[in-house]
């Protein structure tokens, strides 16, 4: 048992020589979602709030992103996020995939999937009350039927 623990401590130790990397890709300026778009204040807040961390080439990560492998977790995350969807360079989408993705970000916000669960954890504030869900499905809504509107000019 005793040298199960002190394989586990030495692993974790040297678990801690592989950080993940934090640096933000370089910002491109005139396609950020929330300041090309004429979001009202409060829900601006909410989707910075609960989804940039992830969402976004602004991440700001927190003391435990220093910590492997929860680093790591972490990371594997932000990388898949931004993949499919990434706000900071919302506008270089085509019309129709913003269309989908709006309808995407409404799908996954009823369906309470976003923003993911674990990251609540030290995040407690970006957890979404009912009003806060409803604010901003009815905003994805209000962006999504713009955008169409314009697509079919
Ligand atoms: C902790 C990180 C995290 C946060 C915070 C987060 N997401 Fe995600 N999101 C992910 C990851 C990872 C995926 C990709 C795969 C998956 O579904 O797990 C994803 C996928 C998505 C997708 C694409 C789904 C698809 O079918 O391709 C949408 C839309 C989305 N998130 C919207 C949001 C919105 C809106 C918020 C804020 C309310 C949010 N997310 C907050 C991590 C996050």
């Amino acid at each position: 048992m005793k040298k199960v623990l002190v394989a586990l401590l030495v692993a974790f130790i040297i678990i801690q020589f592989f950080p993940i990397d934090k640096t933000n890709p370089a910002p491109t300026p005139g396609m950020d979602f929330i300041k090309i778009k004429n979001i009202p204040q409060e829900t601006a807040t909410i989707i910075t709030t609960s989804c940039y961390d992830c969402h976004s080439n602004e991440t700001k990560y927190p003391w435990y992103s220093n910590i492997s492998p929860a680093s790591w977790y972490m990371k594997n995350h932000i990388d898949e996020a931004r993949k499919h969807l990434n706000f900071s360079t919302f506008a270089m989408y085509e019309p129709k995939k913003q269309a989908h993705k709006l309808d995407e970000c409404i799908e996954m916000v009823e369906k309470k999937e976003m923003p993911l669960e674990s990251y609540f954890v030290g995040h407690q504030g970006a957890k979404l009350t009912d009003e806060q869900r409803k604010a901003l499905i009815d905003y994805f809504k209000k962006e999504k039927a713009e955008t169409e509107r314009k697509m079919a000019l």
